[in-house]
């Protein structure tokens, strides 16, 4: 139940393989309230949580990491919030993070004390610098670590049948780990949660710090996804980090590669320069004709909760959500949009030079995508007076006003809003209305 309209699958298809293409969302999990959150110069108060919560709810998000429990007191209450309040809808399943140790589990389960489903997501480092340099472990250290907490884990939760619950593992620092390590760690975890495919785990797979290019991660997890035991019974999780700027492509090749589902944060919050942002990638996927299944028709109300909720601004040019990405500066390009405004009609494939989505899906609107400034040309200045004041200048007519535009910004040095460019064109002309 989404606003999207379906756009027919744009090109690609014809262009490369049919393999090469992401015929499907995943299913997505929203980390915001964990990983966005302990990244934040201030970290978000409960009121600060239940808004981001809500709103994340509101956008379509069925799995919702709320927090690292054992972490803080504030973690630890607003979970209890969540539940003791009701505030979680019945197709709503939320996440909480611990670290494989026997006190924190403890503590992490008591918090989730009558919640109806949850997900508890376990995770230990098993990468060669954290075993040598960190921890001070041995592979097989590693391998008895995980599989005595995931044994934990089973053990607590059959003393509380009333809940659903659904176990993760992470291999934290599984990009920089050896894959037959890596295996071998999923193995003993899975050995000891025996997941069935109506009953199935999370096997979660971060670049915790994204060192390769995309490609490299996506052979691993392809890699992953063939050769781990009871795949069937697996659900393959990626959670990447950006720190190379490829989160979005190492997300994208993942999927292709075999996974299920995607962790991340809106407009790309998190650790460093953040994690995978699954805005963009969402949205990537609904200009190839792939509902996603999350509404972002309502971008602009989304981005002020999360600016709000984490003290920090989008930036202007951010893909979809940005003050300027609806906004053609140069002559040519507001040209070309202007015709192909002219020939579009309601219903038709999004067909649009310069444009990759149409603004009106996500509740932006065209009146802001021509400005006038020192690089248009005419054809905006002509589109703006026909739009916003009905005025239709003949070609002439526009040559020589668009020099009386270039005058007056070359004096000021500014843009002309539509309103200013009337204001001139009845001062130039001696127009009275
Ligand atoms: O980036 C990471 O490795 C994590 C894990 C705890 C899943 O956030
Ligand atoms: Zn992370």
């Amino acid at each position: 139940s989404t606003k999207y309209r379906a756009f027919a699958p744009v090109r690609l298809t014809d262009r490369t393989w049919p393999d090469a293409v992401i015929t499907k969302p995943p299913v997505w999990c929203s980390v915001d309230l964990r990983d966005g959150n302990q990244a934040l110069i201030e970290p978000m108060d409960i009121d600060r949580k239940v808004q981001m919560f809500e709103q994340l709810v509101k956008i379509g998000f069925k799995e919702i990491e709320v927090g690292f429990p054992s972490a803080s007191q504030v973690e630890f209450d607003f979970m209890r919030k969540l539940i003791e309040e009701n505030r979680i809808p019945d197709d709503v399943t939320v996440q909480v993070l611990t670290q494989a140790r026997e006190h924190l589990i403890r503590r992490t389960f008591e918090a989730l004390q009558g919640v109806p489903r949850a997900i508890v997501h376990l995770y230990n480092a098993t990468a060669p610098v954290m075993r040598r340099v960190v921890l001070n472990m041995s592979e097989d250290e590693i391998v008895e670590l995980a599989a005595t907490n995931a044994q934990m884990f089973r053990d607590i939760a059959a003393q509380n049948p009333g809940t659903k619950w659904t176990f993760q593992y992470s291999p934290e620092m599984y990009s920089d780990t050896e894959l037959e390590f890596s295996k071998r760690v999923i193995d003993a975890v899975t050995d000891v949660w025996q997941p069935t495919p109506e009953n199935k785990c999370i096997i979660n797979l971060p670049t915790t710090v994204e060192h390769s290019t995309p490609n490299i991660f996506a052979d691993m997890v392809e890699w992953t996804h063939r050769n781990i035991k009871r795949r069937d019974s697996v659900v393959i999780s990626v959670h990447p980090h950006n720190d190379r700027g490829t989160g979005t492509a190492a997300a994208e090749l993942s999927l292709m590669a075999g996974a299920d589902r995607l962790e991340g944060c809106l407009f790309g919050n998190g650790e460093r320069t953040g994690n995978l942002d699954v805005v963009n990638v969402a949205l990537n996927m609904y200009i190839q004709g792939v509902n996603p299944g999350l509404d972002f028709s309502n971008i602009d109300e989304i981005r002020a909760t999360v600016e709000h909720c984490n003290q920090l601004p989008v930036h202007p040019r951010h893909p979809y959500v940005g003050d300027l990405v609806y906004t053609s500066f140069s002559g040519s390009h507001q040209d070309a949009i202007k015709k192909a405004f002219a020939a579009h009609k309601d219903g038709d494939i999004w067909d649009m030079p310069y444009l990759p989505i149409d603004p009106k899906d996500l509740g932006r609107s065209y009146e802001a995508v021509i400005r006038v400034n020192s690089q248009s040309g005419k054809g905006g200045i002509a589109y703006l007076l026909e739009s916003e004041y009905g005025l239709q200048l003949p070609r002439r007519l526009q040559i020589e006003f668009s020099q009386v535009v270039q005058r007056e910004m070359d004096a000021s040095g500014k843009e002309l809003s539509a309103a200013a460019l009337w204001e001139l064109f009845q001062r130039e002309y001696g127009v009275h209305t």
